[in-house]
């Protein structure tokens, strides 16, 4: 196990043109190859743990992914049994994802994925999935890996998802490219459209209406090919939004970014607390696309309890600039934190205190109440987003965190941009 070291920070100004590339957009990538019939390209693809996973598992699935380091030229021929297990890692979107689009696949399929993976609820995937004949099966009646999957037919379906889940709706929109009729998935709050977005670009008739039904017609073929080049990720960009936010006098550029407004909601909160934050647009193909800039600005405290699916990944980071504020911070209906890597209400909590922020800790969120921070000792729990969230935090008063190999499962290069900011070491623990 490894832990990090990081010192307090002087002001910096910086502009950053390599954000790792977005984690959900390749992933995405990587499956939907596999739904067309010639070579897709993608370009700028990220080469983290979770993704390479992803890559690995359409290769097990009969995939050819020709890698020139640089750009990848994905083809397929439909989807192979596999004689692998297919292991997602740590990855929750890999796993479900994938139950989506081998419920209509021929064979038999065995998803795992690492200890904390194991422990996640995948009920939400298998069970609607279930529902319209998919045969998927795993400890505790289908909710936890090891999950068994023999694909077969599916039936046509309406259902109206309880959860603000981007994995669950993708999940059912690929088994719906196979299923026997026109499909109909409702939400209540908009979550990610990725999926949407690049199926409808590969070809596939998607419509999503004002009252968030998304209805999906079934593949008469197959799609498209993909061209596409991954922006760089919100959610890792967004730590070094909350950097130049509590570092002060600091100012820094995050070049490439989506600006996917399901995605960038975070540096909206971080701009009601009174950051100077703004947004320039560069393109626009599957995905908007620009540079976000963010200079220091003293913070107030606010409250967070609306499109939660729209910042539900940066709250750890958000958790910081809340601590660093002027005043008492509450973020509400955020109970999906309770099933990510970790439980990110218990470790946002337990971390805070731990460098001396006094926090009120809810059901289904917390109160922050704004002080000065600390130096403290963090355990990640295998967690990359409380990790890089509590070595940010470290900027302010020196920080040490146990566990940061998980850092590599989405942003393989923090440190190295982190090191532009500060002094930071890593070493193997005692
Ligand atoms: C993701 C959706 C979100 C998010 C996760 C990535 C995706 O999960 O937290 O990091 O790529 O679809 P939920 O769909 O469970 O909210």
């Amino acid at each position: 196990m490894k832990r990090a070291l990081v010192q307090k920070a002087k002001c910096f100004s910086l502009r950053i043109d390599d954000i790792a590339p977005d984690k959900s957009i390749s992933h995405r990538s990587a499956m939907f190859s596999m739904l067309a019939d010639g070579v897709s390209v993608v370009e700028n693809f990220l080469r983290a743990e979770d993704t390479l996973n992803t890559l690995q598992i359409i290769r097990h699935l009969g995939a050819k992914v020709e890698d020139d380091g640089k750009v990848l030229r994905i083809s397929s021929e439909g989807i192979k049994e596999s004689f692998e297990v297919l292991d997602c890692g740590n990855s929750g979107t890999g796993m479900r994802l994938f139950c989506g689009l081998l419920s209509s696949a021929q064979g038999h399929f065995v998803l795992t994925g690492d200890k904390y993976l194991r422990s996640r609820p995948m009920k939400r995937v298998t069970q609607p999935l279930r529902s319209i004949g998919a045969k998927i099966d795993g400890r505790n009646d289908g909710d936890l890996a090891p999950l068994c999957i023999r694909g077969g037919e599916l039936k046509a379906f309406s259902y109206e998802s309880q959860i603000a889940s981007a994995q669950v709706k993708s999940a059912l929109i690929l088994a719906a490219l196979h299923a026997d009729g026109e499909c109909r998935y409702k939400e209540n709050e908009l979550s990610r459209d990725h999926t949407e977005r690049m199926l409808k670009g590969m070809g596939a008739q998607i419509e999503t209406d004002e009252n968030l039904v998304t209805t999906i017609q079934p593949l008469q073929g197959p799609l498209k090919p993909l061209h596409i080049r991954v922006p760089a990720d919100p959610s890792s960009a967004f730590f070094f939004a909350v950097a130049a936010s509590i570092v002060e006098g600091s100012d820094v550029v995050l070049e490439g970014v989506t600006l996917n407004p399901t995605r960038i909601e975070a540096f909206y909160a971080l701009k009601r607390m009174g950051a100077d934050i703004t947004f320039e647009l560069k393109e626009d193909k599957y995905e908007p696309i620009g540079d976000i800039h963010v200079r220091f600005a003293s913070l107030e405290a606010i409250e967070v309890s609306e499109r939660i699916s729209w910042l539900i990944d940066e709250l750890p980071a958000l958790a910081v600039a809340m601590a660093c504020a002027k005043g008492r911070s509450v973020v509400k209906n955020a109970k999906e934190l309770r099933v990510k890597e970790s439980d990110r209400i218990a470790t946002v909590v337990s971390g805070l205190r731990a460098c001396g922020i006094e926090v009120e800790e809810f059901e289904d969120g917390y109160a922050i109440q704004g002080g000065e921070l600390q130096k403290g000792k963090i355990a990640s729990h295998g967690d990359h987003r409380i990790a890089m969230s509590f070595l940010i935090a470290g900027l302010k008063c020196g920080m040490e965190v146990e566990d940061v190999e998980c850092i590599d499962t989405s942003f393989p290069n923090f440190f190295t941009l982190l090191e532009q900011i500060a002094q930071v070491s890593v070493e193997e623990s005692a």
